[in-house]
């Protein structure tokens, strides 16, 4: 049977390098969930179709190929806030989720990182991380990286989006952001990216062994 390695956790939070480097330490498949709802709401602004449209959206996200997601071309700020506007409706999640079940079956193993994977996705992980930060820390993080890439960036406004998006992502009805109550929690507020992944790696170890 396969092992699936779930990983939750707010925007810019880490999640997603600490999912690679697991995926490539352990020699497992990787899904960023959060590029489903990236393409579907990037398919829709591409064809001018309405955002608030949840038959017109699921029918796109019934559409979304998992093999050719790339988050250089969904990346944009505006995708992202797209992307959590439809993330709100159950029929756009229901084909997503359905799609990122088949993804985390696969073997040897997978890991999925998102905002429900250990809550609604793959309730039954045999390890689930929740990983997180301080909303300063994370924007930080944000800016720097959008400095890093040559673009102007202003802290005070990537601070106000990191806020409207947690708010959208943890008080939205349909599976909202919260960690299952069986994840770990990582704080990265004050830990480096190494540090996460040796915490990480002691928990998936010892998981393994039991398996
Ligand atoms: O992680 P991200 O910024 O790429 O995610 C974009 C949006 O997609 C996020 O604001 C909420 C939504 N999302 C979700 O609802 N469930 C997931 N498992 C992943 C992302």
């Amino acid at each position: 049977m396969s092992f699936t390695i779930a990983i939750d956790g707010p925007a810019a939070a880490g999640k997603g390098t600490l999912s690679r480097l697991i995926a490539g330490h352990y020699g497992f498949h990787h899904l960023d969930t959060g590029l489903t709802y990236r393409a579907t709401a990037k398919a829709l602004l591409d064809a001018g179709m309405p955002l608030d449209d949840e038959a017109v959206a699921a029918a796109q996200a019934e559409r979304v190929e998992l093999s050719g997601l790339d988050r250089s071309v969904l990346a944009a700020h505006g995708i992202g806030e797209a992307a959590s506007k439809i993330a709100v409706m159950p029929r756009v999640r229901a084909a997503l989720v359905e799609a990122q079940r088949r993804f985390a079956a696969r073997e040897p193993g997978t890991v999925l990182d998102g905002r429900d994977i250990g809550t609604v996705v793959c309730p039954d992980a045999p390890v689930k991380l929740y990983v997180t930060a301080s909303p300063e820390v994370r924007a930080r993080r944000r800016y720097e990286e959008i400095v890093a890439s040559g673009e102007p960036a202003n802290f005070d406004r990537i601070f106000a989006e990191v806020r409207i998006r947690d708010e959208r992502d943890m008080n939205r009805a349909e599976s909202p952001l919260r960690p299952a109550e069986d994840a770990h929690l990582l704080d990265t507020s004050e830990m480096s990216i190494e540090a996460a992944f040796l915490a990480a790696r002691s928990l998936i170890d010892a998981a393994l062994k039991t398996k």
